[in-house]
């Protein structure tokens, strides 16, 4: 499958501000674990009606309109990635990347397993979309998933058409992890 090229910022003004909307988050989140404590966490604080959730959805419907998001088709239109900032000093670390999925059926991406975790903002496109993407404590609609370090699992999406704005502490992903490999102790 193609490798996202990184987005060159310079050209989206919205990117930008999107990027700087991202490094506030990132030092509420920078001393915090990825895993289902942070997860549930996150859904408790951080869900669709709150500041940083509902800025994140608004930048990431621009984007799609713009053309900065999830850019790079992976399995035709309904499987795209965008890769929109690496790690740095300012972002703590932490990378940016969009996929977008479309799905009414259950569809599975790319299989790939988090060296350090991965905190997820699942943002439905559509009022009243029931689409969800599958973490590892379960289906998830609009809100947060976070597979804690050394988990693996398949991006799921069902029902419906979703971008998954995933976060990864130093930017690590792996795809070289398979199904048949042991899970950590904590999800
Ligand atoms: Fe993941």
């Amino acid at each position: 499958m193609a490798n996202a090229p990184v987005l060159d910022l310079g050209k989206y003004p919205t990117a930008q501000a999107f990027v700087a909307k991202c490094h506030e988050f990132f030092n509420e989140v920078k001393n915090l674990t990825p895993g289902h404590e942070l997860e549930a966490r996150l859904n408790a604080t951080h869900g669709p009606g709150t500041p940083y959730y509902d800025a994140f959805r608004a930048y990431i419907l621009a984007g799609l309109k713009e053309g900065w998001v999830a850019q790079t088709e992976l399995d035709g239109p309904r499987y795209r990635r965008g890769r929109i900032a690496p790690p740095t000093p300012e972002s703590n670390f932490i990378s940016i990347t969009t996929v977008y999925m479309s799905s009414e059926d259950e569809y599975r991406g790319q299989y790939h397993a988090h060296p350090y975790g991965e905190i997820n903002c699942v943002i439905l496109l559509d009022e009243g979309s029931k689409a969800q993407l599958k973490g590892m404590q379960g289906w998830q609609g609009a809100g947060w998933t976070s597979p804690g370090p050394g988990t693996h699992h398949y991006p799921e999406v069902r029902g419906g058409e979703l971008v998954a704005l995933f976060f990864l502490p130093a930017g690590r992903i792996s795809y070289e992890a398979t199904p048949g490999m042991a899970q950590p102790p904590s999800l």
